[in-house]
């Protein structure tokens, strides 16, 4: 086996809408998805023993490479080889972190589903099926959107994704204001019981004017440097929408072209990317 390098791209939610909260405490959601061309990158090389290396700008905010999000992949790839008669040699990951940890662009997610694309492929599965997706869903809701890697409108938990056929790309800058920010928590901040209905739908997916996050103003209560941001790149001449993606920190702002200068703090993440 050659080493090699998978690409695990930022994912950006152009609209996440919360329709409510299920009777298992997660809640339904109605999202358009699409990938930057900024991320981390995950290089698979022959080993004895599985092993988890960590590098780049944001590997020191990682857990140990013990609870790292890749070993959760390790262990879904082992079953699905197992089951299928394949063997799946031991190899050593190396995650390149150049995204900024627990940020709404989908980091852990976005590595677990390279990582399960990486060894499934030493076990000689390439294709990306039902099975294979429902155990990334169980890894993370976000993790079958980013296995598909392409435009999406996402519903459910994470679990249904409609490709975005002739989604144009959107020129884009992200700024994340180095704070994390915990998913459950943002979503604790909605305060929805069980069962509880809220929002409505995505109605228009070529209408960016129509797409809002709800995540949006309990994340701002968490960490109130997000309106900050947004405030920021609303200002900003030639920005023709600036929105939160996921559960924050990071937002986004839709750019006319390549000269759009938003003022920034010089120590916050920032990013130019195309969505696509
Ligand atoms: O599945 P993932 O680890 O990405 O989600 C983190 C947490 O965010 C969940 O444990 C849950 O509290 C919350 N969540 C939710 N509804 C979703 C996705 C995530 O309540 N659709």
């Amino acid at each position: 086996m050659q080493p090699f390098t998978l690409f695990a791209p930022a994912k950006v939610n152009l609209a996440l809408h919360v329709l409510g909260r299920r009777a298992d405490g997660y809640h339904d959601l109605d999202s358009v998805v699409a990938f930057a061309d900024v991320g981390d990158r995950l290089t698979f090389t022959p080993a004895d023993d599985f092993t988890i290396t960590l590098g780049g700008p944001f590997a020191a905010a990682l857990p140990q490479a013990g609870d790292n999000i890749i070993a959760k992949s390790w262990a879904a790839a082992r079953a699905i080889a197992q089951k299928r008669g394949r063997a799946l040699p031991p190899v050593q990951v190396h995650l390149e972190k150049n995204l900024p940890v627990a940020s709404g662009i989908g980091g852990g997610s976005a590595n677990a589903a390279a990582a399960l694309k990486g060894f499934l492929r030493l076990a000689g599965i390439t294709e990306i099926d039902a099975e294979i997706a429902a155990a990334g869903l169980a890894i993370g809701a976000d993790v079958p959107v980013c296995l598909s890697g392409v435009a999406c409108r996402m519903q459910g938990v994470g679990e249904r994704i409609t490709p975005l056929v002739g989604f144009t790309p959107l020129r884009a800058i992200l700024v994340n204001p180095l704070v994390e920010v915990s998913t459950p928590a943002v979503f604790r901040g909605l305060a929805l019981e069980k069962g509880q209905s809220c929002g409505t739908p995505v109605a228009d997916l070529r209408d960016p004017a129509r797409w809002r996050n709800d995540l949006a103003s309990p994340a701002i209560a968490l960490a109130p440097v997000i309106g900050e941001v947004l405030t920021r790149l609303a200002a900003a001449p030639g920005v023709t929408r600036a929105f939160m993606s996921g559960s924050g920190a990071t937002c986004v702002a839709l750019c006319t072209d390549d000269e759009v200068k938003p003022e920034l703090e010089t120590r916050w993440w920032v990013a130019r990317t195309v969505l696509r």
